[in-house]
């Protein structure tokens, strides 16, 4: 018996997940490397002012993302919650800070990103949507033209420029009306792979815990918020999480 914990049909349930649930599909996580992501620095690719300064280098370094993506595949742990999600139906919202779509391939629906997606990107002056997969399709087109002008980024509506729909460092994250609702409202929070150290995602767990949910983590390290969970379960999420969803719903 891994838990005390017992979900009913009627448990109105939040979930938070973050890069550490995507580690066993083998996405780097955030944290681990000298604070460094793909050997770079957050202020060279995470930040609005270094998109300004050098689009080229950001489109690079989210374009080798992009495609790193193509390859990877959900794991258990995606695929518990969404066993999660069959047993609790509308009941639960999934709301991520990953940007890699694991969850929808796994089969989830209700997904929240808060931080985005790398599947879209948008012009940072007329707000025009276009897939990130037509923008890198162009880039390639161009490369292989031996095209010296950055078209590639550039709308051609407004001339605004083509930027990845990620929320950056110091940008406020998307639907934060809608998960505070969802927050009120809930029963139980779970979190998963996430260290805690990213606002205001990290205030999330707080605020549940003020609004009266149990409160539950997986994560391989104590985050650094784990004084407002109630149940945690130290260790991977892809071996922990099918027991426990089992455990849960029995
Ligand atoms: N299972 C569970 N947890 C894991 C696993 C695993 N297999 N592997 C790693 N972890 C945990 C780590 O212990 C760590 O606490 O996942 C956490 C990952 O932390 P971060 O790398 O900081 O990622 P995250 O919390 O999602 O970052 C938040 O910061 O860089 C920004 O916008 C970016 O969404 C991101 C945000």
């Amino acid at each position: 018996m891994l838990t005390k914990t017992k979900f009913t049909k009627n448990d109105k349930l939040v979930i938070l997940t973050g890069a550490g649930i995507s580690a066993e599909s083998g996405v780097k996580t955030f944290r681990d490397s000298d604070g460094l992501w793909e050997n770079h620095s957050v202020d060279e690719v995470a930040t609005p002012e270094a998109f300004n300064r050098n689009p080229r280098l950001v489109w690079d370094f989210y374009t080798a993302r992009f495609k790193q993506l193509q390859n990877v595949k959900p794991n258990p742990a995606h695929f518990a919650i969404k066993k999660l999600q069959d047993f609790l139906g509308e009941n639960l919202t999934l709301i991520t800070q990953n940007i890699d779509g694991l969850h929808q391939a796994a089969g989830n629906t209700n997904i929240i990103e808060m931080h985005g997606s790398i599947a879209d990107s948008y012009c940072n002056k007329c707000r025009r949507r276009i897939t990130t997969v037509e923008l890198i399709t162009n880039l390639d087109q161009g490369q292989s033209n031996k095209c010296t002008q950055p078209w590639w980024f550039s709308c051609e509506k407004c001339k605004g420029q083509f930027r990845p729909n990620i929320v950056w460092f110091g940008e406020i994250p998307h639907h934060l009306d809608k998960i505070t609702r969802r927050i009120q409202q809930c029963t139980k929070f779970l979190v998963i792979g996430t260290s805690g150290t990213v606002y205001p995602a990290a205030q999330l767990l707080v605020l549940a815990k003020r609004f009266g949910a149990d409160t539950i983590g997986v994560n391989l390290d104590r985050p650094e918020n784990v004084s407002y969970i109630d149940e945690f379960h130290q260790g991977k999420s892809g071996k922990l999480l099918p027991f426990l969803v089992a455990e849960w719903t029995s």
